[in-house]
């Protein structure tokens, strides 16, 4: 798929089709008024009919308009015309590439950059046609016999005034290298465990160090993280027949020495729970709970397809939490590698035992701020559902910028409180710690725990259980990609600002 901007009114171009905009009401876009011109009104002689009325995500494709030289005109139902929010924008979006999708149409026309958007620019726009139309055409099908057709789409133009050509051109470049870091994400994410272990994860960061001269790949092996006395991410691993990795990887687009970024990314490539196991009905989209990894690795490839002019280290701890005779036992105690104990009360609250040994492993990097991405716990649906995830930090400029950086991409996030008195509920008569915090207020709790590994760094979680992945079961699953547009706007703004 290539994307092309124009200054130009393309109206009069001949091309497989062009996209405009309608909105209820029968009023029109000034591409959809051109159309309208130009084919002595035919468009508002539609809209009399009754046939189309411009309800949001509606759709009407059109053939050989009199007059109008491209072949085919999409009309897109665009709503109410005044405060048309974001989401309802990438719906129009995602609808209008649906019905292309059913089309023959290869060499595409689409004028829905001139939707006013609240709040938003035409830059803003661009970006998201791109990543929303890239997103739209995913598809997951290497393990189908029968494969989908590939679509005939291979071009589309976005018109744009002439003064937002420069910022439309790098809103473009973004948005391209944000869906490539975001397809990159979902594809390791739905990919089944039997397949995409910790050994998977670390081939594929290695690739990526083949394919980008800025990345760097290095794997501890267990007996690297022995030597280390990483006790608690062992500990999740041990009852498995597939050995862990902590796969650390650095991108480095600046030549100037500079404290990084660090992304820490939760890899538990099958998450049975372990001894305390999850039921069958729990279980399905357990596959999804390396989606944090898969995030770092997605974010550094978009990191470096955009060249950002900054250090960015992944580290991330790929295990799989499974039972057996020799898994680690509820009452367990275990040594961290900061040297704190835990008592392992829930075999199934394994994520925040890996997560603490890498976080702790991080600090050797002295990163100006660590940033981990965590399908951490149920509680955070509960909590928020699964349009938002959830942020706690011990740094609150470090919140703002992330929860700055959600709005913007609209890959959003919702803080929670780190307050001292949930501390309380983790503690153990017999460790330094117990591994989970009882039933009230989970989500916090299990950064409660993190928080106490977190100490020499500014730091905040992210917790995208709900975001990362949908786990509905049925056929309703699937990986979103989520947050590497948040991440990578968080990446770009610190660039932006000379960080
Ligand atoms: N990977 C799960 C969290 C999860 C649940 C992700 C649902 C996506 C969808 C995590 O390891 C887990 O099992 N958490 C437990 C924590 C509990 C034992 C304190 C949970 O949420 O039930
Ligand atoms: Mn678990
Ligand atoms: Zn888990």
């Amino acid at each position: 798929m290539k994307f092309q901007l124009s200054t130009s009114n393309l109206i009069k171009k001949n091309t497989d089709c062009i996209v405009i905009g309608v909105f209820e009401g029968r009023e029109l876009t000034p591409s959809a008024e051109k159309v309208n011109a130009l084919s002595k009104n035919a468009i508002l002689a539609l809209l009399k009919s009754g046939e189309f009325q411009g309800k949001p995500e509606q759709t009407l494709m059109l053939h050989q308009l009199p007059q109008v030289p491209p072949s085919r005109v999409l009309l897109v139902g665009c709503g109410k015309k005044e405060g048309l929010t974001e989401r309802q924008y990438r719906k129009i979006i995602t609808s209008s590439v649906n019905a292309l999708k059913k089309t023959q149409a290869s060499q595409v026309i689409s004028c829905l950059t001139e939707i006013e958007v609240s709040h938003r620019d035409t830059a803003w726009k661009v970006k998201h046609i791109v990543e929303d139309t890239l997103d739209a055409l995913y598809c997951f099908d290497r393990f189908k016999s029968k494969k989908e057709k590939p679509c005939p789409l291979s071009q589309i133009t976005l018109t744009i005034p002439e003064k937002t050509l420069s910022a439309s051109k790098k809103a473009l470049e973004q948005g391209l290298a944000i869906n490539s870091g975001v397809h990159f994400t979902k594809d390791l994410a739905n990919m089944p465990s039997n397949i995409c272990n910790p050994t998977y994860l670390a081939v594929e960061a290695k690739q990526l160090a083949k394919k980008y001269s800025a990345i760097t790949v290095k794997v501890l092996e267990e007996k690297d993280m022995k030597k280390l006395g990483m006790g608690a991410l062992l500990a999740v691993s041990q009852g498995s027949a597939t050995p862990p990795k902590l796969i650390c990887i650095e991108y480095k687009g600046t030549a100037k020495k500079q404290a990084p970024i660090a992304l820490v990314g939760k890899g538990v490539t099958f998450d049975t729970g372990g001894l305390s196991m999850k039921s069958p009905d729990a279980m399905v989209g357990m596959k999804y709970d390396m989606c944090g990894a898969a995030t770092v690795l997605g974010t550094l490839k978009a990191a470096a397809e955009l060249k950002l002019p900054m250090h960015v280290v992944g580290i991330i701890p790929a295990v799989e939490n499974m039972p057996s005779g020799v898994a680690i036992k509820p009452e367990d105690i275990v040594t961290s590698l900061s040297g704190q104990t835990i008592e392992i009360l829930n075999t199934d609250a394994e994520g925040r035992l890996i997560l603490c040994d890498a976080l702790t492993y991080t600090e050797r990097y002295k990163p100006q701020a660590v940033i981990d991405i965590a399908t951490l716990t149920g509680a955070v649906v509960v909590a928020l559902g699964f349009h938002v995830s959830a942020v706690l930090s011990n740094h609150q400029p470090l919140a703002d910028e992330l929860l700055a950086a959600g709005t913007e991409s609209h890959d959003r996030v919702w803080q929670m409180p780190l307050w001292e008195e949930y501390q309380d509920q983790l503690k153990s008569p017999f460790a330094d710690m117990a591994n989970v915090g009882g039933k009230s207020a989970g989500t916090i709790t299990a950064s409660c725990f993190l928080s106490r590994f977190t100490k020499k760094f500014h730091w905040a979680h992210l917790d995208v259980a709900g975001t990362a992945a949908m786990m509905m079961g049925g056929s309703d699953r699937y990986a979103t990609g989520r947050p590497v547009p948040l991440l990578m706007q968080y990446l770009i703004n610190r660039c932006n600002d000379g960080k």
